[in-house]
C-alpha cells in the first residue's frame, strides 16, 4: 500500500486525550487520561478515525540531544491488519527525519514485527513484572530526594535531560520521589496497577532494597519494567513474588545518539524510555 493510500491521517489535539484513553484501555494498558496529555502537549499524536471514532495512534516525543520517543502505537482490534500502524509510525518517522531526530522505541512482540521491517534495529531488552498483592502498607519510607537528584541520575543513565517529563508525573497527587543507600526511584499512578520507574542504584542489591521498602508501603498492584540484563535485580524480584509479564525489545531508528554513564535499574515505562 502507498503511503498516501487509505484513510486520511491526523494531527491530534488535547481533546482527543479520552479516545486515545479509549485504545490504549482496549490493549489492557496502564496509561491514564494525564499520561495522553504528556504526549498530546509535547509531542506529536498522529491518528485515524474511522467516521468518528478514533482507532489508531502513534506518538512522537522530543527528547533533547536530537532524540525521540515513540510510542502509543495502537490500532483497535477492529482495524488490524490493514497497514495502519505502519503508515503512522511512518508518518513518526517522517517527522523526525525532517527534523534531524533519531527515534527510539519499545516494542512490544506485536509491535517488533511492524517495526523490524520498516528498519528499526534491536537494542537493549526489558522485561515487565508486576506483583499483585504487595506488603502491608507501613508507613512510606522517609526520604529527602528530590526532582533535581532524579533528574541528574535520569540524564546520567539515559544521556537525556528529561526534566519536563520527570516534573509532570512528579507534580502528580500520586506521585513520590524515594530515594535511600544510592537508589532513586520515582512512585506514580497508572490505570490498574501503580508504577515504579524509573529507578536508578549503584548496584542490584541497593535497587532491591529500594523496591522492596516501596512494596511495603503500597496497597495496590504494581508494575516496574526492568532492564534485562540487570539479572540479579530481575532474580531477587521474581524471588520477591514479581511475576514477568512480557517482554520489550528497545529499538532504535538512526544513528546512535546518546552517551549514558550507567545503565537504571528500570526505565520510566515502555511509552517513555
Ligand atoms: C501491533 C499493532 C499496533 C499492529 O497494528 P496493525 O495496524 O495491525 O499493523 P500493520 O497492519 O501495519 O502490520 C504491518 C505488518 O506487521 C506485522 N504484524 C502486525 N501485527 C502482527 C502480529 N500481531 N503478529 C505478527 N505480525 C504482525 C505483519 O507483517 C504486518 O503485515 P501483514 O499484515 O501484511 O502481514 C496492533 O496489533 C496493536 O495495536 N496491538 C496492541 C498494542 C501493541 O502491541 N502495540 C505496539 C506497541 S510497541
Amino acid at each position: 500500500m502507498d503511503a498516501t493510500d487509505g484513510p486520511a491521517i491526523h494531527k491530534l489535539g488535547a481533546d482527543d486525550a479520552i479516545a486515545g484513553l479509549a485504545l490504549s484501555t482496549e490493549a489492557h494498558w496502564n496509561q491514564t487520561e494525564e499520561d495522553w496529555r504528556i504526549f498530546l502537549r509535547d509531542g506529536i499524536v498522529f491518528g485515524i478515525r474511522d467516521g468518528l471514532r478514533l482507532v489508531a495512534t502513534a506518538a512522537l516525543l522530543p527528547y533533547s540531544g536530537n532524540n525521540a520517543w515513540i510510542s502509543m502505537v495502537l490500532v483497535s482490534g477492529t482495524h488490524r491488519r490493514r497497514g495502519l500502524a505502519t503508515r503512522l509510525v511512518d508518518a513518526c518517522l517522517e517527522t523526525a527525519r525532517k527534523n534531524g531526530l533519531t527515534s527510539w522505541l519499545d516494542a512490544t512482540p506485536d509491535g517488533a514485527a511492524v517495526y523490524g521491517p520498516l528498519g528499526f534495529t534491536p537494542t537493549l531488552q526489558l522485561r515487565r513484572l508486576k506483583l499483585v498483592r504487595p506488603g502491608r502498607a507501613e508507613a512510606p519510607p522517609s526520604s529527602s530526594a528530590t526532582i533535581d537528584a532524579l533528574r541528574a541520575r535520569d540524564r546520567r543513565a539515559t544521556g537525556l535531560d528529561r526534566t519536563a517529563l520527570l516534573e509532570a508525573f512528579a507534580q502528580r497527587s500520586g506521585s513520590r520521589i524515594v530515594s535511600a543507600h544510592g537508589a532513586i526511584a520515582l512512585v506514580r499512578d497508572g490505570r490498574t496497577a501503580r508504577h515504579i520507574g524509573p529507578l536508578f542504584a549503584d548496584n542490584a542489591a541497593a535497587a532491591l532494597a529500594q523496591v522492596h521498602a516501596i512494596t511495603r508501603s503500597e496497597t495496590g498492584p504494581l508494575l516496574i519494567d526492568a532492564i534485562a540484563s540487570q539479572s540479579a535485580f530481575l532474580d531477587g524480584l521474581t524471588a520477591s513474588g514479581w511475576t514477568i509479564e512480557r517482554p520489550f525489545q528497545r529499538m532504535r531508528f538512526g544513528p546512535a545518539t546518546t552517551a549514558a554513564e550507567e545503565l537504571p535499574f528500570a526505565v520510566a515505562g515502555p511509552e517513555f524510555g
